[in-house]
């Protein structure tokens, strides 16, 4: 079967937070899914590998693993997660029906092409989120660009909710990013990218958009090549 050569993947990780804010928002899935059909349509169209989150099924899921073990090591409770991002991911891919014809991807670096026109992949192993996972999707595929829906519209100076004086960011390097996240995987933290990712990103030289995922007419925008809000990360 042909597969897609580099120069027309376009990567995306996908965060969980949008997929399942607290139930599976499936209208945001159907919309998402049309919007991603609608730019694969035509021959000579990008394909598009697609990394999803665990959204609030990882953190219920984890709280519950919590609660039953309160001495449960992070890594357990990382496999827990893992399960999280590959049924989020499942629905997804369900979503694309025959667009997607490869299996659910559990292993990023493992993949050697798209079969079909859509490549949907969930978490890997313990140590990271799956914003680390779509690095290693990239990298696998020979993409440098990632793009990264999450519920922020840009990357702040600082954690808005915690700091009013918080500035969005429209570009910035890789040192300036993993000031702000850090260099190490925290279980649980909040942060804009994954540290993990952040290093491994910056090592390939990759560029990394990051956008809210919610606000498609935004997301349309910026697959089009047209003026988009969001923080682009590079260099
Ligand atoms: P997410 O990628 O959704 O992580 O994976 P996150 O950073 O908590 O969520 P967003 O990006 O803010 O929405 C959920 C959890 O699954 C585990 C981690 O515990 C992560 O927090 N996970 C996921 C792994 O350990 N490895 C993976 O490859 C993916």
């Amino acid at each position: 079967m042909d597969k897609a050569s580099s120069t027309d993947i376009i990567v995306i990780s996908l965060g969980g937070s949008i997929v399942v804010p607290n139930e599976v928002d499936t209208g945001f899935v159907r919309r998402f899914v049309s919007v991603v059909l609608a730019r694969i349509a035509t021959p000579g169209s990008p394909r598009i590998a697609l990394v999803i989150g665990g959204g609030a099924t990882a953190r219920s899921y984890q709280a519950a693993a919590r609660r039953i073990a309160p001495e449960v090591e992070s890594a357990v409770l990382d496999e827990v997660g893992i399960a999280a991002t590959r049924v989020n991911a499942a629905i997804v891919q369900a979503a694309f029906g025959n667009a997607c014809r490869d299996p659910l991807v559990t292993d990023p670096t493992a993949v050697t092409g798209i079969t079909g026109s859509v490549l949907v992949a969930g978490g890997w192993k313990p140590g990271f989120s799956t914003d680390n996972v779509a690095v290693h999707l990239a990298e696998s595929l020979g993409a440098n660009r990632l793009l990264n829906l999450s519920n922020i519209n840009r990357i702040y100076t600082a954690d808005p909710s915690e700091d009013p004086m918080a500035k969005p960011i429209d570009r910035m390097s890789w040192e300036d990013l993993l000031t702000i996240t850090g260099t190490e995987w925290v279980p649980g933290k909040n942060t804009p990218f994954d540290p993990v990712a952040a290093r491994r990103a910056s090592q390939l030289d990759m560029t990394v958009i990051t956008v809210d995922g919610r606000d498609l007419a935004n997301f349309e925008a910026l697959l089009d090549g047209k003026p988009f809000v969001g923080t682009t990360v590079s260099g």
